[in-house]
């Protein structure tokens, strides 16, 4: 047999995708080892999904048990685990109805759908429109990537989804002066992920949700990124105190497993009736019985309180750097969902400082050119972040020196 080593992927590989050098084969925790036996810190957690880290005895035992018992069904059928779920997710949330889908995008596509059908059957055609947030990101599928507010995802694919138009994320004024009755969705993320970790000002969101109030829209929170403990809450609205219409949620959901599922109330579910939307996957029982395991495991006070603990580790270490090397502006973000904003000397150089930390053994993420993002497991070790970030440090050291 061949050897798999980096090179095939551009051989037999779409190039859509530009992956790191290294191929790794094993994880344990929130440490990874690559094809030479090389060990990672994980500071990554496969952008937010990996909430316990990898091969969590929890999920280990969830995935064997249900795979000895029983994989898929379709919708044809229900299954245990996805009611199961279903009723923990009610039960921890606003919300009194869940759809299952496989994946970020799948879950917004459902939300983005059902907003308006709403819209059509209480008024009508006319109210369409959908009003989301520039540097927002929320899928790549046509409709949700054109909902996305950054145009170079969305365009070379032919005409886009009609009736979306985008405000600047935490200027109330700019969504005034889109917003009205023909508004059926306004579409946020309560913390930009991908856009640069840029959480919402409270006040911002509150103004959100009461002009949504005022023109009959409903609020949408894109929580696939913020969701299931990232930020210390078990999603991200409940700690700003404003309550959406629809909530998305995915990543975590999973732990790794692939799942997404749309969250909303009984009054807003009843427009999609049998035959309006459907996934063959979505809530098969595999990935029910895992992500199950997932949201109780995380689902406790041990967890979310340790996220914000964990959040001080990182806070107080990526200071510490900054003292020495002079590289950050800020350190945003929330719970363990965190950006270091580069300064203007480092100014587009994100990357490299994701390459450097991978040379010295840490994973790390970027969102955007400026701002290095950390997105952990939820019950990374102290000690792992200690050395996490003792290597961080020595990649800045060589980045400062060169
Ligand atoms: C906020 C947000 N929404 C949606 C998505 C898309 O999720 P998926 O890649 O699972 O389709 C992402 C992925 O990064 C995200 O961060």
């Amino acid at each position: 047999m061949q050897q798999i080593n980096r090179a095939v992927f551009d051989e037999v590989m779409v190039p859509n995708y530009a992956p790191a050098k290294m191929i790794p084969v094993k994880g344990q925790g929130s440490r990874v080892w690559d094809q030479q036996g090389k060990e990672y810190i994980d500071f990554a957690g496969g952008i937010a999904v990996n909430c316990l880290g990898h091969c969590h005895p929890a999920l280990v035992s969830a995935l064997t048990d249900q795979a000895e018992k029983l994989w898929h069904l379709s919708n044809v059928m229900t299954n245990e685990p996805a009611l199961q779920l279903a009723q923990v997710l009610v039960n921890a949330t606003f919300a009194e109805k869940v759809y299952f889908a496989n994946s970020g995008a799948e879950a917004n596509e459902a939300a983005l759908k059902l907003a308006r059908r709403v819209a059509k059957d209480n008024v009508g055609d006319e109210k369409d429109q959908i009003i989301a947030f520039k540097q927002g990101f929320h899928g790549r599928t046509f409709f949700t990537v054109t909902v996305g507010g950054q145009p170079a995802y969305s365009d070379g694919f032919g005409p886009k989804p009609a009736a979306i138009e985008h405000a600047e994320f935490n200027n109330i004024d700019s969504l005034k002066a889109l917003i009205s009755d023909r508004t059926c969705a306004v579409m946020v993320e309560p913390l930009q992920g991908e856009g640069g970790v840029v959480p919402a000002d409270v006040e911002f969101m509150k103004a959100v949700r009461q002009l949504c109030d005022q023109h009959k829209a409903l609020l949408i929170f894109d929580e696939v990124q913020t969701g299931v403990g990232r930020t210390g809450e078990l999603y991200a609205y409940m700690g700003l105190g404003v309550t959406p219409d629809i909530l998305t949620t995915a990543k975590a959901l999973g732990g790794g497993f692939p799942i997404g599922a749309m969250l909303t109330t009984t009054a807003l579910a009843k427009h999609l009736v049998p035959g309006t939307h459907g996934s063959t996957y979505g809530g098969n029982p595999l990935a029910c019985a895992v992500a199950l395991a997932a949201v109780n495991t995380v689902n406790t006070p041990e967890v979310l309180d340790g996220v914000k603990a964990k959040e001080q580790l990182f806070r107080d270490g990526l200071r510490q750097i900054n003292e020495q090397y002079k590289v950050f502006d800020t350190i945003r973000g929330q719970g363990l969902l965190l950006g270091a904003v580069l300064n203007a000397d480092y100014a587009g150089k994100a990357r490299d400082f994701m390459m450097a930390a991978a040379d010295e053994g840490l994973m790390a993420l970027v969102a955007g050119a400026n701002v290095v993002r950390f997105t952990p497991s939820l019950v990374i070790p102290d000690a792992d972040i200690r050395e996490g970030l003792a290597r961080f440090e020595r990649a800045v050291a060589k980045i400062v020196s060169a």
